[in-house]
């Protein structure tokens, strides 16, 4: 497996037969500089936010995934299997609210990328419709910077230009209505597209992540909030790095835990709110493994009797309760499977290694 690049977050690799191997790390890169904090399985929220709106968006535009699961052992969860992309040199933004450089390019001069604006926008305000706010992906200040619509158009072609800011604008139209939904507003988002073997233009890198959108709660939003909206994505960073008077050269500052630790739960709870999914939490080992199913009845008749349901299972019998501990774990749709163990279980009961299964 050969490295063929080495990003400030992900690196990407080509695998035997030519596809790519696109790997997020738990790197966090603010204005471009890399911190030296990871923030533990960053790279996996990230790949696995991605992985879910790549689908949620396949009717919109072909993408480059091959596959999730189908990527070396080492970096399961945090990989994707992808074609390898001619990428489009520029960064497609959309907007729906105003914030960031593209509000200081606003009060500036009245326009974003060529862009304009109606008078008497905010920090935080809504538009009246998401704009197309390309940036070069890369400049002689290693910083991207503000094109218009024409640069694109000069630089990729009017059919491609077109095409990239309908797709930017339309993946951003669906992720912001899908995310509205579960009460996330997606301010603005960046994204990538490449071509592929056949000539088709796909979308590549990642989607809607934390790291290339702006998230907000919708119950906490509020145009013009001095400082900024809060943030759930990497934003909380960014303002972070700037309270310690940092220059925003190299070296980055050093994350302190407490900032390392929301900054992780900011992304999980992003991450749970727009897939409606239970982030698996490796500080919180499954109580599933080896649970005694006796024990499980107990534990749920206690459970009901607190909440004021009261269960008229009272089996002192073995077999009895053999039974009705596999009814209870079939109307929860977990599989019972007999682990090595439960052979050797010294205390006569059964043991079950149980698996939730996904419906
Ligand atoms: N399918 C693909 N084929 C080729 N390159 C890709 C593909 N998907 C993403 N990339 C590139 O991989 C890199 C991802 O790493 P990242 O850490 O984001 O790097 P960067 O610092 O260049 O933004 C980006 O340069 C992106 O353009
Ligand atoms: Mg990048």
């Amino acid at each position: 497996m050969k490295k063929v690049h080495s990003g400030k977050v992900r690196d990407l690799y080509e695998l035997p037969g030519g596809d790519l191997l696109l790997v997020a790390t738990d790197r966090v890169s603010v204005y471009d500089v890399g911190l030296p904090t990871p923030v533990p399985e960053k790279g996996k929220l990230l790949t696995a936010l991605s992985a879910w709106w790549f689908e949620e968006l396949a009717d919109v535009v072909p993408n480059h995934v091959i596959s999730m699961s189908d990527v070396p052992a080492e970096f399961a969860g945090r990989a994707v299997r992808c074609k390898p992309l001619r990428m489009i040199p520029v960064e497609c933004i959309a907007r729906g609210y105003l914030t960031g450089l593209g509000l200081r390019e606003y009060q500036r001069d009245g326009t974003v990328s060529g862009v304009a604006l109606p008078p008497g926008l905010v920090e935080g305000s809504k538009l009246p419709e998401p704009i197309f706010t390309p940036t070069t992906k890369f400049s002689d200040t290693g910083h991207d910077e503000f094109i218009t619509f024409d640069d694109v158009e000069m630089q990729v072609g009017r059919e491609t230009a077109a095409q990239l800011r309908d797709l930017t604008l339309e993946i951003y139209s669906r992720g912001a209505e899908r995310a509205a939904r579960n009460g996330i507003i997606i301010a603005d988002t960046k994204v990538e597209f490449g071509w592929d073997a056949d000539g088709v233009l796909t979308l590549g890198d990642e989607v809607l992540t934390s790291d290339s959108s702006r998230f907000w709660r919708a119950d906490e939003w509020k145009p013009g909030r001095t400082g900024g909206q809060r943030a759930y994505d990497k934003q909380y960073v960014r303002d972070w790095s700037l309270t310690t008077g940092w220059d925003k050269t190299e070296p980055g500052p050093t994350m302190p835990d407490d900032i390392v630790r929301s900054t992780r739960e900011r992304y999980i709870d992003v991450y749970q709110r727009i897939t409606g999914l239970t982030w698996p939490r490796d500080d919180e080992p499954s109580p599933w493994p080896s649970y005694n199913l006796h024990q499980l009845v107990d534990d749920v008749v206690a459970l009901l009797k607190e909440k004021g349901i009261y269960s008229t299972l009272t089996a002192t019998k073995t077999t009895e309760r053999e039974r009705a501990s596999k009814q209870l774990l079939s109307a929860l749709c977990i599989t019972p499977t007999l682990t090595p163990e439960a052979a050797l279980d010294l205390d006569g009961h059964e043991r079950y290694n149980a698996r939730m299964e996904s419906n």
